[in-house]
C-alpha cells in the first residue's frame, strides 16, 4: 500500500489548532493533530513529511510550559512553528522570547523584508492575525529575519538549511490575507506533498488500515442510525465484511418508524450484518415513573449496556468495538474533563469497551462532521441520511419531559414527524442544526368546534449551531410558524396549543432535559 502522506501537528494548546488541520486538508493533504509530547519513536514510525508546531496559550518561560523532543529538529523534517511554535524553535536555538510591551492582538500590518519560500506569491505588505504576548527579541544564530510588523521586528523567521520556519502570526485563521498561499508554500514548495487527501483515498487507506489490525477476529458496533456510527459500519463492512456484527437496539425511544428504516436500508442496501434487539418495553418498564433527567439519562445508559453486552456475548471471537467518534468529540471530552461541571450526562456507548474488554477501532478520530459526511457519500449513503440532524443518545426520552409512558411517546412522534416534514417540503431542513418538538407535562385549556379542550402544550425547537457548544433560535417567518401550529393542533389529538422556543444556548441548551 502506498504510504499515506501527512503533516503532523503537534498541539501547543491554540484555539487554532484545529484549524491548522483544516486548512491543510482544505488543500487536499492528510494532517493529524497529536498532543506536543507525542513520542519521538512514533513521529518516526509515522513518516510526516512535515511538522507543525501551534500556537498556546503558555509563555515558553512559564514553569511547565508545554514542550516537545528536541530531536525533532534532527529528523530532516520541514519544520513550521506558528505563535507559540515559533517562540519555541527560537528558546531551542538559543533565541531570546520576551513580553511584548504592546501585546498584540487582531489584525496587523505585515511587511515583508527577504526571499523566503513561505512568501512566493504574497505580496509584500498585507494584513495577518496576531495573537500573542511575548515576541522574539533575538534572532537565534544561522536564523534569518523575513518579515516584521510595528511591533514584532521578528515576525517570522526561517533557517533554511535546516528547513526550520517561524511565523508570529497565524497563517491558519481566515483573517490573515495570504494565510492560504503561505499554508500551500509551506506544504508544497517546502513539504513536496502531493495533493493525495481525499474521502477515496481515505477509505482505501482506511480499509487498509482496518483489515491489518482486525485479522480473523469479529468486530461489533452499535448501529443507532446516527451518521457517524453508520458511515463508519459502512466503512468497516467494506473492509472486513461479514467479520463485522452490527447491534441495533430499537429503545421504544427513537422518532416514528426511526428503527424500522434504519433496519431497511442497512439491510437491503448494504447487507450488513445486523440484528435488531426490540428493547422497548424492558426501557419503558424502567423509566417508568421516573421524572428526573438524569436519572432518565443514567438508567438509559446501564439499560443500553446491559442489552448490548446480553447480545455481544452470543458471538465468540469478538475483540474489537468500532465507533464513530469524531475529533471534536475528542477535543471536548479532553477539555471538558477536569473541573467542569457535569450539565448532562451524555449517552454514548462510552461505558463499554472497558466493560467488555474490548479495543476500540475509531475510523474518524481525526475528522471534521464534514469531511465524515463526504466519505459517507462516497461509499454510497444518500444525502438526506448523511445530513439528518443530530439526535440525541437517551432520545424521545429526554423530550417527554415528566414521566415518559409510550401514548406520550407517540403523541410526541406524530407530532415531531409533522414537524419535521414541514421543514422538508418547505427547503429549510438543511439551514437548521437541529430541529424537533417538546412534550411538555403542562396542560391547558382549549376550544375545539363547541367543546372545551384540556389537553398537552407541546414546544417547537429550532436551532442554528456549528458544533452544538452555542445556539441560537431559528427565525422561522411567521407564516411557516402559523402552518404547523395549525397543522399540529388539527392533526394531532391530544395536544391542543404549541409554542415555540426562543432561547439561546447559552444560558438554555439545546434539548429541554
Ligand atoms: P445540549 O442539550 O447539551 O445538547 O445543548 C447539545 C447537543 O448534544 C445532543 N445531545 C446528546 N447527544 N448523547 C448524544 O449523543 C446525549 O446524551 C445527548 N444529549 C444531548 C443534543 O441533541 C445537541 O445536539
Amino acid at each position: 500500500m502506498q504510504h499515506q502522506q501527512k503533516i503532523l501537528i503537534l498541539d501547543f494548546g491554540s484555539q487554532y489548532t484545529q484549524l491548522i488541520a483544516r486548512r491543510i486538508r482544505e488543500s487536499k493533504v492528510y494532517s493529524e493533530i497529536q498532543p506536543h509530547n507525542y513520542p519521538l519513536s512514533k513521529i518516526k514510525a509515522d513518516r510526516p513529511h512535515g511538522i507543525i508546531l501551534s500556537g498556546g496559550p503558555m509563555s515558553v518561560y512559564d514553569n511547565n510550559s508545554p514542550t516537545m523532543s528536541d530531536e525533532i529538529f534532527e529528523l530532516g523534517i520541514p519544520i513550521l512553528g506558528l505563535c507559540y511554535g515559533l517562540q519555541l524553535i527560537a528558546k531551542k536555538f538559543n533565541g531570546i522570547v520576551e513580553p511584548a510591551n504592546d501585546r498584540e492582538y487582531g489584525k496587523a500590518n505585515i511587511e515583508i523584508i527577504s526571499d523566503d519560500v513561505l512568501f512566493n506569491g504574497v505580496d509584500n505588505n498585507s494584513i495577518v492575525w496576531m495573537s500573542h504576548g511575548d515576541y522574539v527579541n533575538n534572532l537565534p544564530k544561522d536564523f534569518i529575519v523575513t518579515s516584521r510588523t510595528k511591533n514584532s521586528p521578528i515576525c517570522s523567521f526561517g533557517y533554511t538549511e535546516k528547513k526550520l520556519y517561524g511565523l508570529q502570526f497565524h497563517p491558519e485563521v481566515a483573517h490573515t490575507q495570504f494565510g492560504k498561499k503561505i499554508i500551500e508554500n509551506f506544504l508544497f514548495d517546502l513539504c513536496n506533498c502531493n495533493q493525495d487527501w481525499s474521502p477515496k483515498n481515505f477509505i482505501k487507506s482506511s480499509i487498509n488500515e482496518i483489515k491489518d489490525k482486525v485479522k480473523d477476529k469479529k468486530v461489533i458496533c452499535a448501529l443507532s442510525g446516527g451518521v457517524d456510527s453508520s458511515v463508519a459500519a459502512v466503512l468497516m463492512n467494506r473492509a472486513i465484511g461479514n467479520q463485522l456484527i452490527c447491534i441495533h437496539v430499537d429503545t421504544g425511544l427513537m422518532r416514528k418508524n426511526e428503527s424500522s428504516e434504519i433496519i431497511n436500508m442497512f439491510q437491503s442496501n448494504y447487507k450488513l450484518h445486523l440484528i435488531s434487539v426490540d428493547a422497548s418495553s424492558m426501557f419503558l418498564e424502567k423509566l417508568k415513573n421516573v421524572s428526573d433527567p438524569e436519572l432518565k439519562r443514567k438508567i438509559i445508559g446501564t439499560t443500553f449496556i446491559e442489552i448490548f453486552e446480553n447480545e455481544a456475548n452470543k458471538f465468540s471471537n469478538v475483540d474489537f468495538l468500532v465507533q464513530g467518534t469524531l475529533y471534536p468529540d475528542v477535543i471536548e471530552s479532553v477539555s471538558v474533563k477536569g473541573e467542569s461541571a457535569t450539565i448532562k450526562t451524555h449517552h454514548n456507548v462510552g461505558g463499554l469497551p472497558e466493560k467488555m474488554k474490548l479495543k476500540l477501532i475509531e475510523p474518524f478520530r481525526e475528522l471534521f462532521k464534514d469531511e465524515v459526511r463526504e466519505i459517507g457519500k462516497d461509499l454510497g449513503l444518500s444525502d438526506n441520511f448523511l445530513k439528518r440532524h443530530p439526535f440525541p443518545g437517551p432520545g424521545l426520552a429526554v423530550r417527554v419531559l415528566g414521566d415518559v409512558t409510550k401514548e406520550r411517546l407517540d403523541l410526541l412522534r406524530d407530532a415531531d414527524d409533522l414537524f419535521i416534514k414541514e421543514l422538508i417540503s418547505s427547503g429549510i431542513y438543511d439551514n437548521i442544526w437541529q430541529a424537533f418538538a417538546v412534550l411538555l407535562p403542562v396542560q391547558t385549556v382549549g376550544v375545539m368546534g363547541d367543546s372545551r379542550t384540556y389537553e398537552n402544550v407541546l414546544a417547537l425547537r429550532a436551532v442554528t449551531s456549528t458544533d452544538g457548544m452555542t445556539a441560537d433560535w431559528f427565525k422561522f417567518d411567521y407564516d411557516f410558524l402559523e402552518n404547523i401550529s395549525n397543522k399540529i393542533i388539527r392533526s394531532v389529538r391530544g395536544i391542543n396549543r404549541i409554542v415555540y422556543d426562543i432561547s439561546s444556548k447559552p444560558p438554555s441548551t439545546i434539548e429541554w432535559e
